[in-house]
């Protein structure tokens, strides 16, 4: 499977702004960590202890370094950028989503990226998804603006900046 196209579609846009290190949360089969990977990015694989064992030897193989996701919240690792792409939308608990943006704030450099990408919600059907507003309900207030949005066949892709204090 190919890197999501929001991501396809940003690179340009993150070397321009000299973008090095990348954080994949929810890195799934590692499709956005082999694409920034073989582009020169320095990237860091986060999933859960379960996941990763699956995904091991794909690690080894296209040598990505990766962390579990229960120690993220101990790490300051100052990323430039971090994805998050179709994690939110799978969670139901909201506690556990807020738990995922305070560990990416807590990682991301001042002025760094944050990339979300969620299925978004159809208001006339029952579809899973996340509405625009939803995410800037659980993101902003950690210290985050808006400053790209991306819209394609029912997904929604949203590019944040942590505000520099
Ligand atoms: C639908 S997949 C998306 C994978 C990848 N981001 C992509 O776009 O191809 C969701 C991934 O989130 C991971 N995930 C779920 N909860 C997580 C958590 N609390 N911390 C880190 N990863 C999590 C799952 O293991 C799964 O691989």
């Amino acid at each position: 499977m190919g890197a999501a196209v929001s991501v396809q579609v940003l690179v340009p846009y993150w070397q321009h702004y000299h973008v090095v290190s990348v954080i994949d949360y929810g890195a799934g089969n590692l499709r956005n960590s082999r694409y920034l990977k073989n582009l020169g990015f320095k990237v860091l694989a986060v999933e859960t202890p379960r996941h990763l064992k699956k995904i091991s030897s794909m690690l080894v193989s296209s040598r990505i370094a990766a962390l579990e996701s229960c120690l993220i919240s101990n790490c300051r690792l100052n990323a430039d950028l971090v994805l998050l792409n179709f994690v939110l939308n799978i969670i139901d608990d909201k506690r556990e989503r807020e738990k995922i943006i305070r560990n990416i704030y807590l990682n991301l450099k001042p002025g760094g990226f944050f990339l979300v990408e969620v299925k978004e919600k159809n208001k006339n059907s029952s579809t899973k998804g996340m509405l625009e507003g939803e995410l800037d309900n659980e993101i902003v207030h950690y210290g985050f603006e808006k400053e790209l949005l991306l819209r394609r066949r029912g997904l929604l892709a949203v590019l944040y900046r942590k505000i520099i204090l």
